[in-house]
């Protein structure tokens, strides 16, 4: 947070910026005139005369109330207007990038509506233009924060808040939920993988691309497993795998994710201690564990969600 990596993260900075001056402002006026009244007015030896008793005084309280009146508008003049300028919708001259954010317990899913992607997880966006997220939940309230580049905002059932945020410079940002949803709060992770615009249009060619079909097979058997097991919750966009849920994670390009579930490094023997006990590793997931499919069949479904690209 306190490198800001762009636009969005810099207005957020200063604002933290000035509200720390003003704090050290007030600060120290008030301890320098404390110190001076606690040194000139301090009791004298063998001196017991009682000071003279004071009640009220007209310039004081009006000192003291207009003193944080103007400090406090000083700091909000400037909030007000970051606050509305970063939930407004760039224009369109700007050629954002739009993505509808949907929190649920304890995952994320990104929607670019208008280039027809869905994934989860990994946020994918170019630098040097700003990205418009329209963000919701379809539970409890959680909070989307990307600290270096921009957040937190709110995402609360039933409505939708906005924000946008921008990236001057390729790399991976981590994003956070900032709000106790929670069992597995603290493990609402995602990234943000910012990308050369060309880099990005490569990375949309390949989503819209249908999937990358089963090679060998064992990548075959294992998709026919994830048909008998997995469509209740999950699709895999692309695959021509669509049941009648979306309450998982769409897995289209699960092989190209650097992460299961958010957190643990995507290589198969995550991905089997994550389908044997997701509660291991996110206590109080919805995900169920996948402990009644025989090895074989397991093996498969695994082989098959690797090598998804
Ligand atoms: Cu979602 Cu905390």
């Amino acid at each position: 947070m306190l490198e800001p990596q762009g636009e969005a993260g810099q207005m957020q900075l200063d604002l933290v910026y000035l509200s720390i001056y003003i704090m050290v402002f007030v600060c120290v006026i008030v301890l320098a005139i404390f110190t001076y009244v606690l040194i000139r007015f301090r009791q004298k030896p063998g001196d017991n005369t009682i000071p003279k008793q004071v009640e009220g005084s007209t310039k004081l309280e009006i000192l003291w109330t207009v003193v944080p009146i103007i400090l406090l508008a000083i700091l909000a003049v400037p909030t007000l207007k970051s606050t509305f300028t970063l939930a407004a919708k760039p224009p369109k001259a700007e050629q954002p990038v739009e993505v509808k954010v949907t929190a649920h317990q304890y995952w994320w899913e990104f929607e670019y509506p208008e280039l027809g992607i869905k994934t989860a997880q990994e946020l994918h966006i170019p630098t040097g233009k700003k990205v418009h997220l329209e963000l919701t939940s379809v539970d409890v309230v959680h909070s989307f924060w990307v600290p270096s580049l921009a957040g937190k905002t709110d995402l609360i059932p039933g409505r939708k808040n906005t924000m946008w945020m921008k990236a001057d410079k390729p790399g991976t940002y981590e994003g956070r939920c900032a709000e106790l949803c929670g069992a597995s709060h603290a493990l609402m992770n995602f990234h943000v993988v910012a990308e050369k615009p060309e880099e990005f249009q490569k990375w949309v060619k390949q989503r819209q691309k249908p999937s990358s079909q089963p090679q060998t097979a064992q990548e075959k058997e294992g998709k026919k497993v994830f048909a008998q097991n997995c469509m209740g919750c999950h699709a895999i966009d692309g695959a021509g795998l669509k049941g009648p849920g979306n309450k998982g994670p769409n897995l289209a390009g699960f092989g190209d994710r650097d992460k299961i579930a958010g957190l643990l490094e995507n290589n198969p023997e995550n991905l089997n201690k994550w389908l044997h006990n997701p509660q291991n590793v996110k206590p109080g997931a919805h995900m169920p564990a996948i402990d009644f499919l025989k090895k074989k069949d397991l093996d498969a479904l695994e082989a098959y969600l690797e090598s998804l690209k």
